[in-house]
């Protein structure tokens, strides 16, 4: 199938709707029209129908869309129909939570190596695999087929040690450090900031409640 340049915002959605068609499929529902997946994800059956229509549509009239089929294009599209593997560095609070959050290994993402500055973790494991110094990265990344690199670590270091992934031929970067990277075209960078999220929560709860409040004084 041939590939245009798909906007992001499409990209964004498309992990929502493979995780309702898991879903669906493990219900054992075999097809679903575009309505009734529009009402459970409380998206527009036309915005549904338009994010598909880029990889090809996969829906025909009066049938829907098989579940099975699009739960597998999808994860395709999403590159999920192959194992990556993965290094964290930065084995702090947050790079422990990430190492043991098990869903990642169901979706194929794989940890194989954990890395820190800190020489008093070197040697101790979490989830059996071992802490590893710095200076073993390039060499790990070469030897296990390493192709995503999550950085866990504060924003002053993060910089150095991105140089470093890039120069060992790393091909994406998760990035939780608060710090843009600037890596080469050939490195995918994805920024995760939670606090993004939170304060994107407080102004729809902040303003929601404002709008009460002008409700109320209006029917006063
Ligand atoms: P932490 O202090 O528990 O762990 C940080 C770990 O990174 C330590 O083990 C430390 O030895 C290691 N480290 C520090 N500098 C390093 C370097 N240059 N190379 C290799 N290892 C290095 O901190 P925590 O709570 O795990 O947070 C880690 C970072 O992630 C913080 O800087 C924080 O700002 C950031 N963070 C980002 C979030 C986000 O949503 N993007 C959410 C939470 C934290």
């Amino acid at each position: 199938m041939e590939r245009k340049e798909i906007s992001q915002a499409v990209i964004g959605r498309l992990p929502r709707y493979y995780r309702y068609l898991g879903e669906l499929r493990d219900e054992g529902v075999e097809r679903i029209s575009s309505q009734e997946l529009s009402r459970k994800m409380q998206v527009t059956a036309s915005q549904i129908r338009q994010d598909l229509n880029h990889f090809g549509g996969f829906g025909q009239q009066g049938y829907g869309y098989n579940v099975e089929y699009l739960y597998v294009e999808i994860a395709k599209i999403l590159g999920l129909d192959k194992e990556h593997y993965l290094i964290l560095i930065g084995a702090g609070n947050l790079g422990q939570a990430l190492l043991n959050y098990n869903n990642f290994a169901r979706r194929g993402f794989i940890f194989k190596g954990i890395f820190d500055k800190n020489p008093e973790l070197h040697g101790t494991k979490i989830r059996d695999i071992e802490i590893r110094p710095m200076e073993e990265i390039s060499n790990f990344v070469k030897d296990n087929n390493i192709d995503i690199a999550v950085l866990t670590i504060p924003k002053n270091g993060a910089i150095k040690v991105a140089e470093t992934l890039v120069a060992c031929n790393i091909k994406a970067i998760w990035n939780f450090a608060h710090v843009d990277l600037n890596v080469p075209e050939s490195v995918q960078v994805e920024n995760v900031h939670l606090s993004d999220s939170l304060m994107k929560l407080s102004y729809n709860s902040s303003r929601y409640q404002g709008m009460k409040n002008e409700g109320q004084k209006a029917g006063d």
